[in-house]
């Protein structure tokens, strides 16, 4: 009896595969009075710091290029926690002992005098680790990062290890390029001061649990894991909506545009998670190869392709949660004939022997109903015998739905009987919140990636092949949009799905959307 009880006992399993431990190392952040540094960084620095997770010693130096004094810019970055910090009140005594390890050295990126000044406010620091272990965080714009590197090798502040062994680091915010020529430039430019090993490209979704989830999920249950393929799937939906429209940064988006801003990146990083091989061990290279791999194995489209596959959309007036929304060509610093798409829609089909001729759909867009980012795994029909024969379509077929966020959890639905004499039949779900089985702890994506850059593990960053590759995936969209006016059926007032050709895109194969549920 007693060891029946044990077994099914809650026995968790902590991984430590390897992880190093955090070394003494400072923190320079180029960009420190940037929006990024204000509502991302310095919340998640603050959280490590309070959960005793970042290295004693420590140190945080900003830069940036307007002139405040250290006091000034520690006030901005209190008044920034209390704004954006995720857990509140901010504690006052955490906080005085972490602000005494953040200092900032004025300078402008493009000269090589700051890099001087940074380069002596270093060598000033009293631990000799503090002094060589440099995570550098490229927190400005992206057309700024090769020269950062440069100067940063110049002034003999970064070294590049041959085997990636140096103790300097980069993080590289997104985006990372413009498309597939700007990117490979890129990835040149910072390869020749800095061993691929040393740099950190960021994609903030790798670093959310749920993301995580997805493999320990997949790998984890033989149950789930047994199903995952051709045989089983129908197709697969991949949704990242978001209420907000462009607010005001009308002007950024005119020169990205959602197939850049989230397919390229996020939607094609989920959807390599879902759809990847086994790696063969949890280290970051066996991840990458596969995550890789996956995406190689996409099938590319010829620009003659891309209306058949791909939808792109733009929000017109509308209206969410009752308030007005005005059209994205009328939103601040947008031009008023404006192309450019915030609403993605796109099928792809995986060419290898898992995923043969199933569609996984993406969508991404702004101005939609509801916030939500999901994955629906769709699996086919039962035969059309019994059940299936009398209801038809009205069946549901299984599904399971890998909520990212918010409400984060997994739910199964299958079809149950209505209690009652009758015999009838609809879909129920089985959910697990991660809320109820674990408490409202979620910590910020950012907060895990930079204690992994801290300790050096690249599992969730992207590697040059893997955002090379998924460049080359989007690009022939981007050229096939090209200077190329909307057309009426491509516009969606805001408040809504996306335009009907999204729906219609999957209309062609029998498919239809399935809207994320709202927050209950
Ligand atoms: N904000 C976000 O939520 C977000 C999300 C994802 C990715 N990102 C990426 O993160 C990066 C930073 O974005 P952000 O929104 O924080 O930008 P931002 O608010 O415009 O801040 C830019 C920062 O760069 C500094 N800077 C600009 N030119 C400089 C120069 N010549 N010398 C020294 N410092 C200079 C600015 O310093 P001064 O103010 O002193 O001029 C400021 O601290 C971008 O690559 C962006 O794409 C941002």
């Amino acid at each position: 009896m007693d060891q029946e009880q044990n077994l099914d006992e809650l026995l968790s399993c902590r991984l430590e595969f390897g992880r190093k431990a955090v070394e003494p190392c400072t923190i320079v952040i180029f960009g420190a009075s940037g929006d990024l540094t204000a509502r991302k960084l310095i919340p998640a620095f603050y959280h490590l710091y309070r959960e005793k997770q970042l290295p004693a010693p420590f140190r945080i130096l900003g830069f940036a290029r307007r002139e405040k004094t250290e006091d000034a810019w520690r006030q901005e970055l209190r008044a920034a926690l209390e704004q954006f910090s995720r857990t509140k009140p901010i504690e006052d005594a955490v906080w005085t002992e972490f602000a005494a390890n953040v200092s900032y050295c004025q300078g402008d990126i493009a000269g090589p005098t700051a890099y001087k000044k940074l380069a002596n406010q270093l060598a000033s620091l009293p631990h000799e680790k503090l002094r060589r272990n440099l995570l550098f965080y490229l927190a400005t714009s992206p057309s700024q990062f090769s020269q950062v590197v440069e100067q940063l090798h110049h002034t003999g502040l970064l070294h590049k290890g041959e085997a990636g062994d140096s103790e300097q680091r980069i993080i590289v915010e997104k985006p990372f390029g413009h498309d597939l020529r700007t990117a490979r430039k890129l990835n040149t430019e910072l390869t020749r001061y800095a061993h691929e090993k040393q740099i950190f490209r960021i994609d903030h979704y790798l670093g959310k649990e749920t993301v995580q989830n997805i493999l320990m999920f997949r790998f984890s249950n033989s149950i789930f894991e047994q199903l995952w393929n051709r045989q089983s799937v129908d197709h697969v939906q991949i949704t990242v909506s978001e209420k907000l429209g462009v607010g005001t940064r009308g002007g950024y988006y005119e020169e990205v545009g959602a197939l850049r801003d989230m397919v390229q990146n996020h939607l094609l990083q989920v959807l390599a998670l879902v759809a990847m091989e086994p790696p063969v061990t949890l280290e970051a290279e066996s991840i990458r190869d596969e995550k890789v791999k996956l995406l190689k194995s996409i099938r590319l489209m010829e620009p003659g392709q891309v209306d058949a596959n791909v939808v792109r959309g733009q929000y017109t007036a509308g209206e969410i949660d009752g308030q007005p929304r005005p059209a994205y060509r009328h939103e601040p610093k947008v031009k008023p004939d404006s192309t450019v798409e915030t609403y993605v829609a796109m099928r792809s089909l995986i060419d290898n022997w898992r995923w043969s001729n199933i569609p996984f759909y993406l969508r991404t867009g702004k101005g939609l109903p509801q916030s939500a980012s999901e994955v629906r795994v769709q699996f086919r029909n039962t035969p059309h015998v019994l059940f299936a024969a009398q209801c038809g379509p009205r069946l549901d077929a299984n599904a399971i739905t890998l909520r990212l966020q918010p409400n984060e959890g997994i739910s199964l639905r299958f079809n149950g009987k209505v209690p009652g004499t009758s015999m009838e039949i609809r879909p129920v779900r089985m959910h697990f919140s991660y809320d109820s089985e674990f408490g409202a702890y979620t910590p910020e994506a950012y907060e895990r990636l930079l204690l992994e850059a801290i300790t050096g593990d690249a599992t969730l960053f992207i590697r040059r092949d893997e955002v090379e590759t998924a460049w080359r995936i989007v690009d022939p969209v981007r050229e096939a949009w090209e200077g190329r006016s909307l057309n009426a059926k491509e516009f969606y007032p805001a408040g809504t799905w996306g335009p009907v050709a999204a729906d219609e895109l999957l209309a062609q194969r029998g498919h239809a959307w399935r809207n994320p549920q709202p927050i209950t």
